[in-house]
Protein backbone atom coordinates (compact mmCIF):
# COMPACT_ATOMS: atom_id res chain seq x y z
CA UNK A 1 0.00 0.00 0.00
CA UNK A 2 1.35 3.57 -0.91
CA UNK A 3 1.32 6.07 1.86
CA UNK A 4 -1.12 8.90 1.38
CA UNK A 5 0.68 12.01 1.50
CA UNK A 6 -1.96 14.50 0.81
CA UNK A 7 -3.81 13.04 3.41
CA UNK A 8 -0.60 13.13 6.44
CA UNK A 9 0.19 16.28 5.45
CA UNK A 10 -3.62 17.31 6.02
CA UNK A 11 -3.46 16.11 9.30
CA UNK A 12 -0.19 16.93 10.63
CA UNK A 13 0.30 20.50 8.86
CA UNK A 14 -0.79 23.40 11.17
CA UNK A 15 -1.12 21.63 14.36
CA UNK A 16 0.84 24.41 16.35
CA UNK A 17 0.03 27.82 15.20
CA UNK A 18 2.22 29.97 17.42
CA UNK A 19 5.67 30.32 16.20
CA UNK A 20 7.74 30.53 19.18
CA UNK A 21 11.57 31.84 19.71
CA UNK A 22 13.94 29.80 21.18
CA UNK A 23 16.98 31.38 22.89
CA UNK A 24 20.01 30.12 24.54
CA UNK A 25 23.16 30.09 25.37
CA UNK A 26 26.44 27.71 26.07
CA UNK A 27 30.12 28.99 27.13
CA UNK A 28 29.54 32.35 26.47
CA UNK A 29 27.75 31.59 22.90
CA UNK A 30 23.72 32.94 22.65
CA UNK A 31 21.78 32.21 19.74
CA UNK A 32 18.32 31.68 19.02
CA UNK A 33 15.50 30.80 16.18
CA UNK A 34 12.48 30.17 15.41
CA UNK A 35 9.89 27.50 15.35
CA UNK A 36 6.60 26.05 15.32
CA UNK A 37 7.32 22.93 16.90
CA UNK A 38 6.79 24.04 20.66
CA UNK A 39 4.41 22.82 23.25
CA UNK A 40 3.42 21.67 26.81
CA UNK A 41 5.11 18.65 27.85
CA UNK A 42 2.90 17.29 30.75
CA UNK A 43 -0.46 17.97 32.91
CA UNK A 44 1.06 18.71 36.34
CA UNK A 45 0.18 22.54 36.62
CA UNK A 46 2.39 23.03 39.75
CA UNK A 47 5.46 21.57 37.52
CA UNK A 48 4.85 22.97 34.29
CA UNK A 49 7.31 21.19 31.21
CA UNK A 50 7.77 22.07 27.43
CA UNK A 51 8.44 20.20 24.88
CA UNK A 52 10.37 21.67 21.11
CA UNK A 53 12.07 19.90 18.67
CA UNK A 54 15.34 21.51 17.01
CA UNK A 55 16.32 20.10 13.48
CA UNK A 56 20.27 19.06 13.68
CA UNK A 57 20.97 21.09 11.36
CA UNK A 58 20.39 24.65 13.05
CA UNK A 59 23.43 25.91 15.71
CA UNK A 60 20.74 26.36 18.55
CA UNK A 61 20.10 22.55 18.37
CA UNK A 62 23.54 22.02 19.14
CA UNK A 63 23.68 24.94 21.47
CA UNK A 64 20.48 23.68 23.12
CA UNK A 65 21.96 19.83 23.43
CA UNK A 66 25.47 20.82 24.93
CA UNK A 67 23.36 23.73 27.35
CA UNK A 68 20.48 21.86 28.44
CA UNK A 69 18.78 24.97 28.84
CA UNK A 70 16.50 27.23 26.77
CA UNK A 71 14.32 30.09 26.57
CA UNK A 72 10.62 29.97 24.60
CA UNK A 73 9.23 33.22 24.07
CA UNK A 74 5.33 33.79 22.63
CA UNK A 75 5.30 36.91 20.54
CA UNK A 76 2.64 39.62 20.43
CA UNK A 77 0.62 40.27 17.78
CA UNK A 78 -1.30 43.20 19.31
CA UNK A 79 -1.47 46.02 20.33
CA UNK A 80 0.56 48.20 17.70
CA UNK A 81 3.61 48.20 17.33
CA UNK A 82 3.75 45.06 18.86
CA UNK A 83 3.59 42.93 15.70
CA UNK A 84 6.26 44.93 14.35
CA UNK A 85 9.11 43.70 17.39
CA UNK A 86 7.54 40.48 16.71
CA UNK A 87 7.72 40.13 12.60
CA UNK A 88 11.36 41.97 13.30
CA UNK A 89 12.07 38.93 15.96
CA UNK A 90 11.17 35.78 13.66
CA UNK A 91 13.14 37.22 10.95
CA UNK A 92 16.08 37.83 12.64
CA UNK A 93 16.01 34.43 14.53
CA UNK A 94 14.32 32.35 11.57
CA UNK A 95 15.92 33.74 8.56
CA UNK A 96 19.24 32.86 8.43
CA UNK A 97 21.98 30.92 11.39
CA UNK A 98 24.23 31.88 13.99
CA UNK A 99 26.67 30.18 12.08
CA UNK A 100 26.74 33.21 10.11
CA UNK A 101 26.82 35.91 12.88
CA UNK A 102 25.60 36.76 15.95
CA UNK A 103 21.83 37.31 15.46
CA UNK A 104 20.63 38.10 18.68
CA UNK A 105 22.71 41.24 19.20
CA UNK A 106 20.22 43.01 17.54
CA UNK A 107 17.50 42.75 19.81
CA UNK A 108 17.25 43.64 23.65
CA UNK A 109 17.80 40.68 26.40
CA UNK A 110 18.41 40.02 29.78
CA UNK A 111 19.31 36.69 31.40
CA UNK A 112 16.79 34.66 32.97
CA UNK A 113 17.18 32.18 35.84
CA UNK A 114 19.44 29.51 33.39
CA UNK A 115 21.42 32.29 32.16
CA UNK A 116 19.73 31.92 28.56
CA UNK A 117 18.75 35.09 27.07
CA UNK A 118 15.18 36.73 27.59
CA UNK A 119 13.95 38.61 24.54
CA UNK A 120 12.34 41.93 26.29
CA UNK A 121 10.36 42.42 22.92
CA UNK A 122 8.37 39.03 23.45
CA UNK A 123 4.71 38.32 24.82
CA UNK A 124 5.88 36.30 27.39
CA UNK A 125 8.56 33.01 28.36
CA UNK A 126 9.32 29.71 29.86
CA UNK A 127 12.76 28.84 30.39
CA UNK A 128 13.19 25.28 30.27
CA UNK A 129 15.89 22.91 31.77
CA UNK A 130 16.07 19.66 29.74
CA UNK A 131 15.18 16.71 31.46
CA UNK A 132 14.85 14.37 28.48
CA UNK A 133 16.00 13.92 24.75
CA UNK A 134 14.53 11.66 21.53
CA UNK A 135 17.06 11.33 19.02
CA UNK A 136 14.87 11.66 16.02
CA UNK A 137 17.74 11.64 13.84
CA UNK A 138 16.93 14.86 11.66
CA UNK A 139 16.25 16.48 14.89
CA UNK A 140 16.16 15.92 18.55
CA UNK A 141 12.84 16.74 20.68
CA UNK A 142 13.75 17.92 24.19
CA UNK A 143 11.86 17.71 27.40
CA UNK A 144 12.57 20.30 29.95
CA UNK A 145 11.39 21.74 33.38
CA UNK A 146 10.07 25.17 33.07
CA UNK A 147 11.61 26.58 36.00
CA UNK A 148 11.40 30.40 35.10
CA UNK A 149 8.15 32.40 33.42
CA UNK A 150 7.81 35.58 32.77
CA UNK A 151 4.54 37.84 30.93
CA UNK A 152 6.39 40.83 29.95
CA UNK A 153 3.19 42.54 28.12
CA UNK A 154 -0.24 42.64 27.53
CA UNK A 155 -1.70 41.55 23.81
CA UNK A 156 -2.67 39.15 21.64
CA UNK A 157 -0.49 35.55 20.86
CA UNK A 158 0.89 35.87 17.15
CA UNK A 159 -0.36 32.92 15.24
CA UNK A 160 1.87 32.14 11.85
CA UNK A 161 -1.23 32.43 9.20
CA UNK A 162 -1.30 36.74 10.09
CA UNK A 163 2.85 36.42 10.08
CA UNK A 164 3.65 34.95 6.84
CA UNK A 165 0.82 37.67 5.44
CA UNK A 166 2.70 40.38 7.25
CA UNK A 167 6.35 38.62 6.35
CA UNK A 168 7.99 40.83 2.98
CA UNK A 169 8.00 38.61 -0.22
CA UNK A 170 11.66 38.80 -0.21
CA UNK A 171 11.94 37.67 3.17
CA UNK A 172 10.54 34.75 2.72
CA UNK A 173 12.15 33.74 -0.45
CA UNK A 174 15.38 34.01 1.48
CA UNK A 175 13.63 31.91 3.99
CA UNK A 176 13.07 29.01 1.22
CA UNK A 177 16.03 29.31 0.06
CA UNK A 178 17.69 28.45 3.49
CA UNK A 179 15.42 25.84 3.87
CA UNK A 180 16.53 23.58 0.85
CA UNK A 181 20.19 22.34 2.69
CA UNK A 182 18.32 22.07 6.04
CA UNK A 183 15.93 19.44 4.13
CA UNK A 184 18.72 17.81 2.53
CA UNK A 185 20.66 17.65 5.73
CA UNK A 186 17.49 16.38 7.15
CA UNK A 187 17.03 13.23 4.48
CA UNK A 188 20.40 12.31 4.98
CA UNK A 189 20.45 12.13 8.30
CA UNK A 190 16.80 9.67 8.22
CA UNK A 191 18.85 7.58 5.64
CA UNK A 192 16.69 8.66 3.07
CA UNK A 193 19.30 9.82 0.03
CA UNK A 194 23.08 9.47 0.26
C1 LIG B 1 7.93 29.79 11.22
C2 LIG B 1 9.19 29.00 11.37
C3 LIG B 1 9.16 27.78 12.04
C4 LIG B 1 10.32 27.03 12.23
N1 LIG B 1 10.27 25.86 12.96
C5 LIG B 1 11.42 25.23 13.29
C6 LIG B 1 11.44 24.13 14.20
O1 LIG B 1 10.39 23.71 14.73
N2 LIG B 1 12.63 23.55 14.50
C7 LIG B 1 13.81 23.98 13.96
O2 LIG B 1 14.87 23.43 14.27
N3 LIG B 1 13.84 25.03 13.08
C8 LIG B 1 12.67 25.66 12.75
N4 LIG B 1 12.69 26.73 11.89
C9 LIG B 1 13.93 27.08 11.18
C10 LIG B 1 14.94 27.87 12.01
O3 LIG B 1 14.32 28.92 12.73
C11 LIG B 1 16.00 28.44 11.04
O4 LIG B 1 16.58 27.38 10.30
C12 LIG B 1 17.10 29.24 11.73
O5 LIG B 1 17.75 30.02 10.73
C13 LIG B 1 18.13 28.38 12.45
O6 LIG B 1 19.08 29.22 13.04
P1 LIG B 1 20.37 28.71 13.83
O7 LIG B 1 21.23 27.91 12.88
O8 LIG B 1 21.05 30.00 14.24
O9 LIG B 1 19.92 27.90 14.99
C14 LIG B 1 11.54 27.50 11.68
C15 LIG B 1 11.57 28.73 11.01
C16 LIG B 1 10.42 29.48 10.85
C17 LIG B 1 10.50 30.81 10.15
Amino acid sequence: MTLDLKAADYTLSGLRPFPVAVTTTHEGRSNGLMSLSAGSGGIVPEAPRVTISLTKYNLTHDLVLASGIFVMHLLAATPEPAMEASLKILMGLGGSSGRDGDKLAQFDTEPGVTGAPILRDALSYVEGRVVGTLDGEENTIFLADVVGAGKLRDGERLRIGPAWANLPKEWIEQYEANHVPQLESARRNRGLVD
